[in-house]
């Protein structure tokens, strides 16, 4: 308890204790937090500390599979990982205007279990960043570095700026098609990418999310990608080693990067875990959290979908009963899952009817990004339009509406919808 209260008041929303990308801190992870060696799901053992950035190097230091995602505040902060060879114990990223950087922030690494060929996991937190802007990086250590690389900061909060993000679930061990669609979509400069669930089939394999974040090279290095934990994420400490994403600070660390909500630009993001984690805990967490946003779209991302008529799921009535309302009564425009492999959109609900869009949640399922699909029976009332079909979705945002497209792997569009 006290160890989670004390990482709660460090965490990297308190900008204000940011340790800064304009400083140099000396063995301290950047933003101020304590990143720890990540646990599964249901352990509850007192959290331990990483081992902090030395210059040390093993046999293949140069760093692989590097990713970026969010710890804290989007327009502000950037959260670095990658995996270099278990001897390696350099830690370190260099940001700045150009590629001579000029700001080294410093930060921790840990090993997962049954990870001696796997590799060590680093990750690395820079904050006090300037919204909107983009910064050239590397990561690794003197000496072996990655290749220089880009990202860019969100606007700031409220800022009314266009932006887009991906969504896109459920590769499970199909990481070809995975692939495909972060080239496709690509071409639509995403400013972020929303994975819904079940990357890998098995989740403690480290193997199978080697091959899924092998994919991602040139795409999820210069952009965040947030993962929604799906039913074969299984809870497995991989999935809380290999991406840094926020910590709802709750009583023990149990609920660490399960549920937690980022703004980016006009957007209120929320993200929660419908598989192996209480309904109820989070019902409650998102209600006080919507009704805290001032934001005008807000979206809400979890694995399984309340409404859906695919013939091997189909809708799960407990989110129906426990979060639509909630989600539908604040405001949520669009609830986006994955879980049932195939393409489906209800008309906006509101208590499982049909409402205007202005009142109601559109509930959008896409699950396409290669595993094996599944058949709709399309007799849903709820069900707008449904397409078995490999498919991912395109989210543009600006101040007066939303535009969402789904496309499949030709490029075609199967659905289009604008609120
Ligand atoms: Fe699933």
């Amino acid at each position: 308890m006290i160890v989670a209260l004390l990482a709660a008041l460090l965490g990297c929303h308190a900008i204000s204790k940011s340790t800064g990308a304009d400083s140099v801190s000396t063995g301290t992870p950047g933003c101020g937090d304590t990143i720890y060696v990540p646990q599964s799901g249901t352990d509850t053992t007192t959290p331990v500390p990483a081992d902090l950035d030395a210059a040390t190097f093993g046999a293949a230091p140069d760093p692989t599979r590097v990713h970026l995602s969010w710890v804290g505040d989007p327009s502000q902060t950037m959260a670095f990982v990658w995996v270099t060879d278990a001897g390696t114990m350099a830690s370190r990223v260099e940001v700045g205007a150009d590629a001579t950087y000029g700001a080294t922030t410093p930060g921790a690494t840990f090993t997962l279990i049954g990870g001696d060929t796997f590799g060590r996991v680093h990750e690395v937190h820079v904050c006090g960043l300037t919204p909107g802007t983009t910064y050239h990086y590397h990561v690794g250590g003197d000496g072996h570095w990655s290749a220089d690389q880009t990202f860019t900061t969100a606007p700031a909060p409220g800022s009314t700026d266009t932006f887009r993000f991906v969504v896109a679930g459920d590769s499970r061990d199909n990481y070809a098609v995975w692939g495909q669609i972060l080239a496709a979509s690509d071409a639509f400069a995403p400013d972020f990418y929303i994975f819904s669930g079940d990357a890998i089939d098995i989740g403690s394999s480290l193997d199978e999310w080697g091959g899924w974040l092998d994919q991602g090279a040139g795409y999820i290095d210069r952009r965040p990608i947030m993962n929604v934990h799906g039913n074969h994420e299984f809870m497995a400490q991989p999935f809380f080693g290999l991406f840094a994403m926020p910590t709802n600070a709750g009583p023990d660390r149990t609920d660490d990067e399960q549920w937690f909500s980022f703004d980016y630009a006009s957007g209120h993001f929320v993200f929660l875990n419908d598989t192996l984690a209480p309904y109820d805990v989070q019902a409650t967490w998102m209600d006080a959290d919507l009704k805290a946003t001032t934001q005008p779209w807000k979206f809400v991302s979890h694995h399984q979908p309340a409404y859906s008529s695919c013939t091997t799921h189909g809708s799960n009535a407990n989110l129906q009963a426990q979060w639509s309302p909630i989600e539908e009564d604040n405001g949520v425009a669009f609830d986006m899952t994955g879980h049932n492999h195939n393409y489906e959109r209800s008309v906006p609900l509101r208590g499982g009817q049909q409402t205007d869009p202005a009142n109601g949640t559109y509930y959008v399922v896409s699950a396409g990004a290669g595993a094996d699909l599944y058949g709709n029976d399309m007799a849903q009332p709820f069900t707008a339009t449904a397409t078995v079909d490999n498919n991912w979705v395109l989210f543009e945002v600006n101040g007066d509406h939303v535009t969402m497209t789904a496309y499949d792997l030709s490029g075609n569009v199967i659905d289009s919808v604008v609120r």
